[in-house]
């Protein structure tokens, strides 16, 4: 077992959705966690609620990784860093087909520079968020780790894709640097104690946010995008996990690292349940552990929306030692917790 309280952890992103889950699991698991984030997608409200939970507050730096200049004081004064798990980046698919040259900068450049910082400080640790989105439309289901990388849809999953390449460039050429590439299938939910969640900005693209927004009344009615997919009830079928859950596979995979269990330097793993679940289900779910009915209607598909995505998880469960715990209903009731608790807050 590794012994974690002098280890110090560098955790970019950390206030943001999966990074604050991540922190409060590290913090708990006894790490020293050092956060970097620019607020670009968070508050720091979230700071707060990571110390509510865990009784420790997180040290933190508001510093945007696009600048060399402001990181490289940060890495001096931080040279005993052991791991970096690292979040920092923008998400939104659709802005990213708006803005691609802002998300190569905001999602590559942030990796390039601090994977040179960490070059200076020799840290040899380094776990990445990565995302099911480099799949694209499988081939066969559930997916696994060797199915095929598709040309991306969007300049948010290439940039995923990219960061992968370049990580698994540099743990060729140095042997000593290395990383644990975790690809997220559909995180959704809080944690239980309702200190901390996601906070989307303006409309939420994603679905569990929208149900639970429409629930609360401030959308009208939940678009479902589509009914007409090869599917059993016609709407497509994600791995929706619990964000708790895939905080937890973080802490797995740095030990991982940290007591040098890894098969090769550049390991890739699914971060999923293994079960889909469809759209018409997940509202199903929310409308079960909630007691009440959603308004919702089917619209016309989205553009770029794959029919079924869903993981195996056979070596994230064998190889990694990790997984999920928490159902479906689970996040839902949780996530409506989130969503309460921010409402009334306000
Ligand atoms: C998306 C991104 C993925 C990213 C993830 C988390 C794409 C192609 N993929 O996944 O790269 O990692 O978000 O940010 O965009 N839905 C509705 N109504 C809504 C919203 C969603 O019916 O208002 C449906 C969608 O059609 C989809 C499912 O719900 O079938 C899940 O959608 P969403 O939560 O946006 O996640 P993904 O699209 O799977």
């Amino acid at each position: 077992m590794t012994q974690t309280n002098n280890i110090k952890v560098l955790v970019t992103g950390g206030l943001g959705y999966i990074g604050s889950h991540t922190v409060v699991e590290l913090q708990n698991a006894g790490f020293n966690v050092v956060i970097l984030d620019n607020l670009s997608n968070s508050t720091i409200d979230v700071l707060e609620g990571i110390t509510k939970i865990t009784g420790i507050t997180p040290d933190f730096y508001s510093l945007d990784l696009r600048s060399k200049e402001d990181i490289k004081p940060f890495f001096k004064t931080h040279s005993d860093i052991s791991g970096v798990v690292h979040f920092a980046a923008s998400k939104a698919v659709g802005e990213s087909v708006q803005k691609p040259l802002f998300y190569y900068q905001n999602n590559v450049t942030t990796l390039i520079n601090v994977l040179q910082e960490l070059k200076s400080i020799e840290c040899q640790n380094f776990i990445f968020s990565s995302s099911c989105t480099v799949y694209g439309e499988a081939d066969s289901l559930p997916i696994t780790e060797t199915s095929p990388i598709k040309p991306a849809v969007s300049p948010y999953g290439n940039t995923k894709q990219i960061s992968e390449e370049i990580l698994r460039d540099i743990c060729v050429i140095n042997r000593k640097f290395k990383t644990v590439a975790l690809r997220y299938f559909n995180p959704i939910g809080a944690h239980s104690s309702g200190y901390i969640g996601e906070l989307p900005l303006g409309v939420p693209q994603n679905l569990v946010p929208y149900i639970t927004q429409t629930a609360i009344g401030v959308r009208e009615q939940l678009p479902v995008f589509g009914d007409d997919y090869p599917t059993e009830d016609g709407t497509c079928i994600r791995d929706y996990i619990h964000v708790v859950d895939v905080a937890k596979a973080h802490v797995v995979a740095l030990n991982r690292l940290l007591n040098s269990q890894q098969e090769s330097n550049y390991e890739v793993f699914n971060i999923g349940t293994g079960n889909g679940s469809s759209v018409l289900q997940v509202i199903e779910s929310f409308e079960e552990v909630t007691n009440q009915k959603l308004n919702y209607k089917i619209v016309d598909r989205r553009l770029g929306d794959v029919t079924s995505a869903y993981a195996d998880t056979t070596k994230a469960n064998t190889i990694l030692g990790w997984k999920a715990r928490f159902s479906l209903d689970d996040a839902m009731r949780d996530a409506w917790n989130w969503e309460k608790k921010i409402r009334t807050k306000k």
